[in-house]
Formats: structure tokens, C-alpha cells, sequence
């Protein structure tokens, strides 16, 4: 497997209409400050920026505030300018702009900043219309403590009624990070890819190797093939028709798993930005490995067959 090198600012993506620049692949950090992984963490942030990896995604309710506070002690002890996103959680009781600043100033002290670069809804789940909510976030942003609004597991009805209700106040929708990876390519049917595109919204992808299950080796059950499995069987066998796919184009490029399966994400459409959620040095060394190249035609077009619904 080829070793990681730093990315290049021209291998750069664009968080929507905000301008703001960031590298093709950002960085999970749901399971930082989980337990005692510290240390871990503290090694991955510095692979990770000093391979060129610049975008950062947490939340508040991440470890209840210690992943944002974390990745503060990481920004204090590593001082490079990077990009940070966050996100509000839009809770039943939590109704007030009072509320939503509170939230907003509360992530900013974890996070040690004073301005958060991309701030999202993390749910649409809530008894505000879509409409208050970017009202709220328009605010932030004239209070100069948000730089670029998104929104999180959005549709793309709420996408875009999101991004009308921003353009009033003459704010761009920078981002919609929604659940993306070859086991799970709704955006690509639900229309959400597609309003990305229309609008120029970045496609944030979270778990972009399916929490780990992408690369997990699959033996094949005894009972794969028979039909008294029902759903779960076929899955199973989905997984692993993907999976040798990989591998062979793995073996073939000396890539690794998540190599290509990264690879594949970045060159489906420009929109999208994975950010592979690592608490592990060397896996953020290796998922970077995913840049600098590009699957060929047929090597796309092998993959897309291979995990399509
Ligand atoms: N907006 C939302 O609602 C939402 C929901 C879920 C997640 N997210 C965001 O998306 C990020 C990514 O999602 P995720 O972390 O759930 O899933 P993921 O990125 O698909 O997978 C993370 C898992 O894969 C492992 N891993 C990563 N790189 C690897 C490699 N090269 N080889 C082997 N294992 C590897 C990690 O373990 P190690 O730590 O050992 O590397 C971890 O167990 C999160 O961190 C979070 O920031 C957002």
C-alpha cells in the first residue's frame, strides 16, 4: 500500500457558494475524548494537518461537549489555521434565538474560538419551521460568531427551503452532511445529491466507510444462498459481492479497502467531502491515501455495479 503525502491546495473543495476552501477529505471526531483516547487523538490531529487535512467536523452533543473541547485543546497546542465546523442540536425544549445563541457561545468556549468557520443543524427534527431556524443562524452569522451555515440529515425539500430562507438575508447554504458511502447511497436517489448540484451545496459525507464495516473482513456465512434469511442474508451477500470488488481493485492500484472506497466517493461527483471519523494516527495516514489519484472508468464503473441497491 502507497504511503500518504501531503495534499495539494489545488486538490481543494469549495464548502458551496461560502468560498471557503477546504481539503477534499475533513476529519470525523464523534469518537474523540471517548474514554482515554487523548493521546491518540492529539497524534491524529497533528497527521492529519500536517498531511494537509484542514476541515474538522464535531458537535455539541459529541461525548456532551468533549470532542468540541478536544479538538480545542488540539487547535491551543498545535496552533494551525484550520477549518471547524459544529453543530446545533435543535432539542424539543429548545425553541428561543436565546437558546440557540446560548448553544452557539457554549461550543465557541469548548472550542476556544471565537468564530465557528461552518455551523449546522444537526436534525430537522424539530417544532421550529426551517425557516426560524436559518433566521437564527442568519443572526449568528451578523453577529460575526458563524462564518458559513449548513444543515445536517436534511432532505432536499428542507434543503432547499433552507437555502431560499438563507438567501433572504443574503447568506449562501454552504452544506448539507448527510449519511454517504457505498453501502448507503440514498443521496444518490433521494435527490439530495442532485439539489447539492443544483444549488452549489457542499455534500458533506458522514460516515463514509459505513463506521468501520467497509474494511471489515466478511466470511461467507454457511447458510449465504439459501432463502430462509430473508433480508439480513441479502445484505450480507451485497456486502461481500462489494468487498471482493475492492479488493481486487485494491490489490491491483496497492490501495487499501478504504483507499478506493474513499476514492470512489470523491470522484462520483465534486460536491462531496467524506469525513472519515479516526481516533487512530496511522488510519488517517491511510485514508489521505485515498488523494492524489483517480479510479479509472472501468474501476468506477466496477464499483458502482457492484454496490448498487
Ligand atoms: N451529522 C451527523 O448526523 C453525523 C452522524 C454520524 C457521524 N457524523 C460525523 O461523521 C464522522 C465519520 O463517521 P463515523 O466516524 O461514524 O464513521 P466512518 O468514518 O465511516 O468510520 C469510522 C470507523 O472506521 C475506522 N477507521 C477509519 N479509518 C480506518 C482505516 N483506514 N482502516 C481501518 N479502520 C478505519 C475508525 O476506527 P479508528 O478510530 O480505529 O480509526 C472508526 O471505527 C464522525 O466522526 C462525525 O464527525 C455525523
Amino acid at each position: 500500500m502507497e504511503s500518504a503525502s501531503v495534499i495539494r491546495e489545488s486538490e481543494y473543495r469549495t464548502l458551496g457558494g461560502s468560498g471557503i476552501r477546504v481539503s477534499p477529505l475533513g476529519a470525523g471526531t464523534n469518537r474523540w475524548a471517548q474514554g482515554s483516547n487523548d493521546e491518540a487523538v492529539f497524534e491524529t490531529f497533528r497527521s492529519l494537518v500536517d498531511a494537509g487535512v484542514n476541515f474538522f467536523d464535531t458537535a455539541e452533543i459529541y461525548n456532551m461537549g468533549r470532542s468540541e473541547r478536544l479538538l480545542g485543546a488540539c487547535l491551543q497546542q498545535y496552533q494551525r489555521p484550520v477549518i471547524i465546523a459544529s453543530k446545533f442540536m435543535p432539542s424539543p425544549w429548545r425553541l428561543s434565538s436565546g437558546q440557540f445563541m446560548n448553544a452557539l457561545n457554549a461550543s465557541l468556549n469548548r472550542l476556544g474560538i471565537r468564530t465557528i468557520d461552518l455551523y449546522f443543524i444537526h436534525f430537522p427534527y424539530t417544532m421550529l419551521s426551517v425557516e426560524t431556524l436559518m433566521d437564527f443562524m442568519a443572526q449568528a452569522v451578523k453577529t460575526g460568531k458563524v462564518r458559513s451555515v449548513g444543515v445536517s440529515n436534511f432532505n432536499a425539500e428542507q434543503m432547499r427551503r433552507a437555502a431560499t430562507q438563507l438567501a433572504r438575508h443574503g447568506i449562501p447554504l454552504a452544506a448539507n452532511e448527510v449519511r454517504y458511502n457505498l453501502l448507503h447511497r440514498q443521496p444518490e436517489t433521494d435527490g439530495v445529491l442532485e439539489a447539492c448540484r443544483e444549488l452549489n451545496v457542499a455534500l458533506v459525507a458522514y460516515r463514509p466507510l459505513e463506521g468501520g464495516r467497509l474494511m471489515r473482513d466478511i466470511t461467507p456465512t454457511a447458510s449465504s444462498g439459501s432463502s430462509s434469511m430473508g433480508g439480513q442474508e441479502e445484505t450480507g451477500s451485497k456486502e461481500e459481492v462489494l468487498q471482493k470488488a475492492l479488493k481486487v481493485i485494491a490489490q491491483q492500484r496497492r490501495k487499501s479497502l478504504s483507499q478506493v472506497a474513499l476514492n470512489w466517493l470523491l470522484r462520483r461527483d465534486e460536491h462531496v467531502i467524506p469525513i472519515p471519523g479516526t481516533t487512530d494516527a496511522r488510519h488517517a495516514l491511510e485514508n489521505i491515501g485515498s488523494l492524489g489519484w483517480e479510479l479509472s472508468d472501468d474501476e468506477f464503473a466496477a464499483i458502482d455495479r457492484a454496490s448498487s441497491p
